[in-house]
């Protein structure tokens, strides 16, 4: 029986999309709450992971093993590295890879220079599923129109693809987030999508990661994020409620 799976890392991120699920029924594995329950039709799971690759990937693992999700999407914001992009915005991963994984060395953090390394279940990139981002753009078109403007009243926010890349750091540096745009040609920067990405990756469950942006990654980030937290978390969490109306 189809069964979607939707995690978001903070309270915020969650709350709005749970409001449309019911009725609902809390289950607690290991201290984190899963909440089972219906979204018109679609049987859903969803989840808050709490912040960062640990979190997230703890949560994911038990979600796959306790709930046999057939697929799994992750909802919240994300740093925008794309200079294109404004808060409010929308970035459907593409694919996603770990920023913070590699070699450390004077120059920086080199990728893909690790040592007993599987590159078969550990690749750089995590593809997210073909047929998911077709969908989102798909419910974006629908979605767009109770979108949260932010900066330009006449702009409507825009759904994009692209690489997001993750890492256990917010960033607030326009130095990083540049290096993050060269070298991984990313789109946003987030904290857990790369950890939650690897494990469904692994295990063979389609998944999507979808963010809105809350914030330039840049000297600004912390201001902007503030401001643009639940602008940010609504755009997302609309879309990925629109896309689970499609599946
Ligand atoms: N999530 C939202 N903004 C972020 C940033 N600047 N860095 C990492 N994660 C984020």
């Amino acid at each position: 029986k189809p069964f979607t799976a939707v995690i978001g890392a903070m309270q915020v991120e969650v709350d709005l999309f749970k409001l449309k699920v019911h009725p609902k029924r809390d289950t607690v594995i290991m201290g984190i709450t899963f909440t089972v329950g219906k979204m018109r039709t679609r049987d859903v799971v969803v989840v808050k992971s709490g912040i960062g690759k640990v979190n997230s990937a703890m949560t994911a693992a038990l979600l796959l093993e306790h709930f046999n999700p057939s697929e799994v999407i992750f909802t919240g914001i994300a740093g925008g590295i794309d200079s294109t992009l404004l808060p409010g915005d929308i970035v459907v991963g593409e694919r996603a890879a770990q920023h913070d994984f590699g070699q450390l060395t004077t120059e920086g953090i080199t990728v893909w220079q690790t040592f007993d390394y599987d590159e078969t279940s550990n690749p750089l990139y995590f593809p997210c599923d073909s047929l998911l981002i077709a969908k989102t753009h798909e419910a974006g078109e629908k979605a767009r129109i109770k979108f949260i403007r932010t900066y330009d009243a006449k702009r409507k926010p825009t759904v994009n693809t692209g690489t997001i890349v993750t890492g256990d750091v917010f960033v607030a540096s326009t130095q990083f987030k540049n290096r993050l745009e060269k070298e991984f040609k990313a789109k946003a920067v987030e904290m857990e999508g790369g950890a939650v990405a690897q494990i469904c990756y692994q295990q063979g469950v389609p998944f999507v990661v979808i963010r809105s942006i809350s914030d330039t990654a840049d000297e600004n980030a912390a201001k902007l994020y503030k401001k643009f937290l639940k602008v940010a978390s609504f755009n997302a969490a609309h879309l990925v409620s629109e896309l689970i109306f499609l599946l």
